[in-house]
């Protein structure tokens, strides 16, 4: 029975690392996600069949009836724009659970006093190690969750300059009382309080780590605790010599720690600067008024349709903007009256447009604009220079010129949509305010720029009115 159960886990994750490859691609994707979903369950009926001598099977049965009847609905029911709370909470649970487990070990072994497996330094560690981790992703994950839900501001809350030596203050007990446990392991075990300390002390920092950080960075913020939960996963699964849960935590902990570098790196962000706070401190709305000083250039839809009509090809770029607006079906309309005019259509996608990963390709899939029109910004930077115009809606930073010309500006140095060398900008937005980063965009004074003030939905169904009147 031990071999078939080892022959399911490897099954498991391999399809665990089959279907993380299906998500390489919008085309694979769905799939791949059924693929890796089928491993897990195969992973728990293991499981089951590796405890099939326990007494507790209605504890076991309720918790899955419990995990489906919280875990389904939400997951049909939640709107595309709404999935980063709901991996933040999934996210979350899954560290809960983590710590659980640390602490369903110290309780019964006694303290790690009587464990079977001897040595048995990596159950001791491994435990303490998910229970330090898997507490801070919890109860940062809950504040990640009700800060987008917006059941608390998504603005910075910050205790000054406290912050740094509490937050130090709480990781050193938790390291203390977990070296106070791994201690008294070796002289029949210590009080159960002290592993409470260790959870209570690491649920306390998570909380205070995740408090002090903008709505608008919570993406970046959730990715870095998913790729913590995948570690304690992994520690957990040490402990309890468990192979699935060592190779799905080390999964889910490496991807989400390139996925957290990524993101950073697309924003021009160090980690460190993201979970310090910086210019993301925000909520992530629009800032003040533009004072660039540049002269506007005001256009009308009419004369952006007509601009547009006779392009050879037109670029969109999309942005933040343009999901606030909920613009995506009225551009895929907009779209397809300029392609029956002859005119081609492409998206320019930037890494981190909107406020969340895939933000623009999830909307305009959503719109059912076809993935091979979308292109990732390195395949079509190089395409500007020859465009006839460039339609931008509701994307500011990510169009910024300055972050390539201008060294003391705070986003210097991130790659951008080259937008600027295409021979006309059409820029759709409500005013001259800011985007997340806060600061001005030469782009909207340039000479071959022109703007298209207003919301974004109500000016695209404009534009296309007048492409069907064209
Ligand atoms: P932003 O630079 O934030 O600009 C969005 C623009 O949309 C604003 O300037 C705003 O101008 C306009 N807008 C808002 N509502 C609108 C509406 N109803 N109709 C028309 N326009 C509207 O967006 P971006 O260019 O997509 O850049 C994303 C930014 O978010 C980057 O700085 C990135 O680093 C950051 N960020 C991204 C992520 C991920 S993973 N995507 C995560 C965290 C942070 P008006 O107010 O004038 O209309």
């Amino acid at each position: 029975m031990n071999n078939l159960v080892t022959i399911l886990y490897i099954i498991a994750f391999s399809m665990f690392i089959y279907g993380l490859m299906g998500l390489t691609g919008p085309k694979t994707a769905v799939r791949g996600n059924y693929i890796a979903g089928w491993g897990m369950v195969l992973a728990i009926v293991a499981t089951l069949i590796d405890i099939r001598d326990t007494n507790n099977w209605w504890i076991i049965i309720a918790g899955l009836v419990v995990g489906c009847v919280l875990g389904i609905p939400p997951a049909l029911r939640t709107k595309m724009t709404a999935v980063p709370q709901l991996v933040a909470m999934f996210n979350g649970v899954g560290g809960g659970t983590v710590a659980l487990i640390a602490w369903s070990e110290f309780v019964t072994s006694s303290g790690f006093s009587n464990l079977d497996d001897t040595p048995n330094v990596h159950i001791i560690v491994g435990s303490l190690f998910a229970a330090i981790i898997g507490s801070i992703s919890f109860w940062g994950s809950v504040i990640a969750f009700a800060k987008l839900q917006e059941l608390i501001g998504g603005h910075s809350i910050s205790f000054g300059r406290a912050q740094q030596p509490l937050n130090a203050l709480l990781l050193i007990a938790a390291i203390a009382f977990s070296v106070v446990i791994g201690i008294g392991a070796g002289t029949g075990g210590v009080s159960q309080w002290w592993i409470v300390g260790v959870l209570v002390a690491a649920g306390v920092l998570g909380l205070m780590v995740v408090l002090p950080i903008g709505g608008a960075d919570m993406p970046v913020v959730i990715s870095l605790l998913n790729a913590l939960t995948g570690l304690s996963a992994a520690a957990a699964g040490l402990a309890l010599n468990n192979t699935a849960m060592i190779v799905a935590g080390m999964i889910v902990g490496a991807s989400g720690t390139i996925l957290t570098n990524l993101m950073a790196k697309a924003m021009n962000r160090s980690i460190i600067s993201i979970v310090a706070g910086g210019f993301g401190g925000g909520s992530g709305e629009a800032g003040p008024a533009s004072a660039s000083g540049g002269t506007v250039k005001a256009t009308s839809a009419a004369d952006a349709a007509i601009q547009m009509a006779y392009a050879n090809q037109v670029i969109v770029v999309p942005g933040y903007g343009m999901a606030v607006a909920q613009a995506q079906h009225a551009v895929k309309e907009m779209a397809g009256m300029l392609e029956a005019k002859g005119v081609e259509v492409k998206y320019a996608i930037h890494p981190v447009a909107g406020r969340m990963p895939g933000h623009m390709n999830v909307l305009l899939a959503e719109a059912e604009v076809s993935y091979d029109a979308l292109k990732e910004m390195d395949d079509i930077n190089g395409e500007f220079g020859r465009t006839d115009v460039v339609l931008v809606i509701g994307a500011n930073d990510v169009t910024n010129p300055a972050a390539r010309s201008d060294p003391n500006s705070p986003i210097f140095g991130m790659p951008i949509l080259n937008v600027d060398q295409a021979k006309s900008v059409i820029v759709l937005k409500r005013s001259m305010s800011s985007g997340f980063a806060g600061i001005d965009n030469p782009l909207f004074t340039a000479t071959g720029t022109s703007m298209l003030f207003g919301d974004a939905k109500k000016s695209v169904g404009e534009v296309t009115e007048e492409l069907k009147a064209l």
